[in-house]
């Protein structure tokens, strides 16, 4: 029976030996195109082939490509788990002409795939067209010599297979694997063709036109072929099952899942299981290519399926926290086809783990929760979307998470409801702004927007203007004036100020204005933030004159400052492209804040950067920079940007047109270093960054790193501080700098043998009773019992044990009581031997020390102990107690 590895292989080698490409899986993120928030199939790669907006390297091609459908247009979270073929995450086998062969090589190349290689029964399979395709349905009836019946005409949308709401489209052709008769449904066209009997195993899009956002739907340049075959459905057909979940892939992990959960686990097919499973892999990868947890976007996706998931862990009983532990199952499963699973190991461990904790915290009570919300409901009644929202915003669930929990009781929740108290929600925290102070100028800004409308930005062609000031703002509400000395927020109708956003800070600089009598009045522009979207609010501080509503402020940028900014931004952008370059696709940005003295760019990735990489990377940045090629700066519709190849920011909003950002060349010669979506401002040629350091690399969260960087004239002080540093020890060792590690680490193997030597001296200098605090240099009798006792001076307690043992060998029947005092703390050792062991106890004589010094207890057998006390100066006092207490019992 072929495993699934064995059929994923087949498939590839098939169409290599039919002269197509082989191509490995892009990642999950999509690399080009922000209208999609997965990949969701095969050719989502290659749309810019089809579109013709790029020459493919090949005419042919197959792959075997992960694949996401959880959220947006392809969603299948909700049947996951209730249906024998339904998966969040999957890998989709295909293969794809772009101009090449169009439908009859398409359907040769299937079908004999299926019958010949696959050997497949040929009265087992059956197959769709789209309605009005005469074409397809004849080159079926000619090349796979199916009946008319067998040819199902279909003309709804089920065979016309678009990718997104744009992109490329065309009708479809899919093959259907019929399960038999003992298997519940119909054929597909049938009303009851939802079944699981009859399931399409591949279909064969006829890629032929290219949707436009505008509604239009153009031609392709040439028409293509996309097919996609789900890689589990195809082996449960060839391992002879009718279930995906039963495949050995599944298997396996339900197999771990039941031994982790232990007791009685829940049967095996129940939803549970299934969940945990298809969730798992589509988590797994995830955080494999670079999402991690949060509460927007694809972020917000991938912590739905995991709490999802972890619902389930939680319903079979699991005590502890699940999902994690059944990653290694995974990654042995998958590692070897899929080896960012195996390099991403450690980050999807923790992200999992950290995850199950976090929300195991609420989980329980949310449970009861909702228990008690639908206890009172029978089967086809509505959750209050009150309760769905207080679950929500509450205790974590997501929507669709309490969904599936009601679901089981054949309940449904009140969507209108959710959205209304959501609704409701967000104006209370509108209003609660305002009349807190500070905090009310965050509602008032809606208002003064609406009033005066979006600030017009100049910055990107100048740094200085003219702007009419349209509003003061003091302590959150509106004045008629600010005097010298007053802190003001101002509100012009145009600037050349940034205002901080997409991780650039706002600018500083200085602001005139005339008044009467010929003087000028000036401010100091100490920062502006944006307010109301578009709104830009600039800080103030009045210097002298008098600012009001109506004048006409000349508005300068602190210019050195803003070109340093634009190197730094500009110098990130090209660090975004390196680090993709040099430490994988994976790597996509999760924060960044540049300004005029430096760069913080955080990014998903599970390891350190070695320093080698960073040499890589730093490499790469200066010879883009050495490129000194002019920055290209162009406006254009969303999406033109894409088809452009524009690398977009998840997360961020982006309006009707966009600026797109092209820098530098690729170093090895084709097409643009880097293109990215950006509002920021930036050099106007490579050259200008001058010079690219990175000065630091840190973990900040599980899976992401930071790096910290500096350009220009920052950079090169930084090199010279360095420089400086080296040279001063290299004056000081009186050596060339080059030689300064080596004398180092001589002087290093040099401190460590006097340090021996030093302790060796001390114990020899303790042992002949020569050492300070006037220790005898003989035993004493005290309370009839033999005792060498002494204070011992620059003497730590590791120090003191060996001295004790030789103690031990001259005192054969009697106490050594040894108080040193080192660092400015005392330590205390007590040895008892011989006959004296019946009369004393060490620990409890050690103890009288260390209680005498000022510190807490002391521990040992009742033949040697030892303590410590914070004050090295009562030694004396200590060795004191001993003697006392040896008296007293004498
Ligand atoms: N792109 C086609 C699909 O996903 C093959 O079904």
């Amino acid at each position: 029976m072929p495993s699934v590895n064995d059929i994923r292989t087949h498939f590839l080698d098939y169409f290599q030996k039919k002269d197509h490409a082989i191509v490995a899986s892009a990642p999950l993120v999509p690399q080009n195109d922000p209208t999609l928030l997965f990949v969701n199939a095969g050719m989502v790669p290659f749309k810019n082939y089809f579109t013709g907006a790029e020459t493919p390297p090949f005419p042919r091609a197959a792959s075997s490509q992960k694949s996401v459908r959880a959220g947006g247009k392809h969603n299948d979270l909700d049947n996951v788990g209730y249906t024998a073929r339904h998966h969040t995450f999957f890998e989709m086998l295909g293969n794809f002409s772009f101009g090449d062969y169009f439908k009859e090589r398409a359907i040769e190349l299937a079908w004999e795939l299926l019958t010949k290689e696959f050997a497949l029964p040929v009265d087992k399979l059956l197959v769709t067209v789209y309605a009005e395709d005469d074409e397809a349905h004849g080159l079926w009836k000619r090349i796979a010599g199916l009946p008319d019946e067998k040819i199902i005409r279909i003309a709804t949308a089920d065979n016309f297979w678009s990718m997104g709401d744009t992109g490329p489209c065309g009708p479809c052709s899919e093959i259907f694997y019929d399960h038999g008769e003992h298997i519940p449904g119909g054929p597909p066209g049938s009303p009851d063709e939802d079944g699981d009997r009859f399931v399409e195993i591949w279909n064969l899009v006829f890629m032929q036109f290219e949707q436009q956002a505008t509604g239009d739907r153009i031609n392709l340049p040439k028409p293509s072929i996309d097919t996609g075959m789900g890689l589990e459905r195809i082996a449960a057909v060839l391992q002879g099952v009718h279930d995906n979940y039963d495949i050995d892939l599944f298997r396996t992990i339900i197999a771990a899942s039941r031994d982790l959960v232990g007791g009685t686990g829940g049967a095996s097919n129940g939803p549970s299981h299934r969940v945990i499973a298809d969730h798992l892999r589509s988590s797994s990868f995830l955080i494999a290519d670079g999402v991690t947890p949060s509460n927007e976007g694809r972020g917000y996706v991938l912590r739905r399926i995991m709490r999802r998931a972890m619902r389930h862990a939680h319903l079979l009983g699991a005590a502890d926290p699940l999902m994690h532990r059944l990653a290694p199952t995974l990654i042995a499963e998958m590692g070897e086809a899929y080896p960012e699973l195996r390099r991403a190991e450690a980050a999807i461990v923790d992200t999992l783990r950290q995850e199950e904790e976090r929300f195991r915290r609420t989980l329980g009570r949310g449970m009861s929760l909702l228990d008690e919300a639908t206890a009172g409901l029978a089967e086809g009644e509505v959750l209050s979307g009150e309760t769905a929202f207080k679950l929500y915003d509450t205790y974590g669930f997501p929507l669709d998470l309490t969904q599936d929990a009601v679901r089981a009781k054949g309940l449904t929740v009140d969507l209108e409801g959710f959205d209304a108290a959501m609704t409701r929600q967000r104006e209370l925290a509108r209003e609660a702004w305002t009349g807190s102070g500070q905090v009310a100028a965050a509602g008032e800004w809606f208002a003064i927007r609406d009033r005066l409308g979006p600030t017009e930005f100049l910055g990107y062609d100048h740094v200085e203007a003219t702007g009419e000031l349209l509003a003061l703002v003091e302590g959150g509400r509106e004045i008629d004036a600010a005097l010298a000395g007053a802190s003001v927020q101002a509100v012009f109708d145009r600037t050349p100020f940034y205002a901080e956003s997409g991780g650039q800070a706002g600018d500083q600089g200085e602001a005139e204005w005339p008044m009467e009598g010929g003087k000028l009045g000036r401010a100091r522009v100490a920062d502006v933030q944006k307010q109301a979207g578009d709104l830009f609010v600039h800080e103030l501080e009045i210097l002298e004159g008098v600012l009001k509503p109506g004048a006409r402020v000349r508005l300068a940028v602190d210019a050195q400052r803003r070109a340093q900014t634009r190197a730094n931004h500009s110098a990130t952008h090209l660090l975004h492209a390196a680090l993709r370059n040099v430490l994988g696709p994976h790597v996509s940005q999760k924060g960044q804040m540049v300004d005029g003295e430096r760069i913080r760019f955080d990014f998903s990735h599970g390891a350190p950067v070695t320093p080698e990489e960073i040499d890589r990377i730093e490499a790469e940045v200066n010879a883009v920079v050495r490129q000194n090629l002019p920055a290209e700066t162009e406006l254009m519709a969303p999406k033109d940007a894409m088809a452009a190849g524009a690398m977009a920011l998840f997360g961020e909003k982006y309006g009707e047109t966009v600026r797109v950002l092209t820098l530098g060349q690729s170093l090895a010669g084709d097409g643009a270093y880097s293109v990215e979506l950006c509002g920021g401002t930036h050099v106007a040629r490579t050259g200008d960054i001058a010079l690219f350091k990175v000065v630091q690399e840190q973990g900040v969260a599980a899976g992401v790193r930071r790096i910290e960087a500096l350009t220009g004239e920052s950079a090169r002080r930084w090199l010279l501080d360095q420089a400086a540093v080296s040279k001063g020890l290299a004056d000081q060792f009186k050596v060339p700098v080059a030689e300064v590690p080596v004398r180092v680490a001589a002087l290093e193997a040099q401190r460590r043998q006097l340090e021996k030597e030093l302790g060796e001296a001390k114990r020899q200098l303790a042992m002949g009773g020569g050492s300070g605090g006037g220790a005898l240099a003989g035993p004493e009798e005290i309370g009839g019992v033999q005792v060498l006792a002494r204070v011992m001076e620059g003497v730590g307690g590791k120090d003191l044990r060996p001295i004790a043992e030789e103690f031990k060998k001259q005192l054969p029947d009697g106490v050594i009581a040894l108080v040193g005092s080192a660092e400015g703390k005392a330590a205390v050792t007590v040895a008892v031997t011989g006959s004296a062991q019946a009369r004393f106890n060490a620990v409890e004589l050690a103890k009288a020390a260390v209680a005498a010094m000022g510190g807490q207890g002391a521990g040992g057998r009742p033949d040697f102990a030892q303590g410590g006390a914070p004050d090295g100066a009562k030694a004396a006092d200590g060795l004191a107690a001993v003697r006392a207490a040896l008296a007293g019992e004498g």
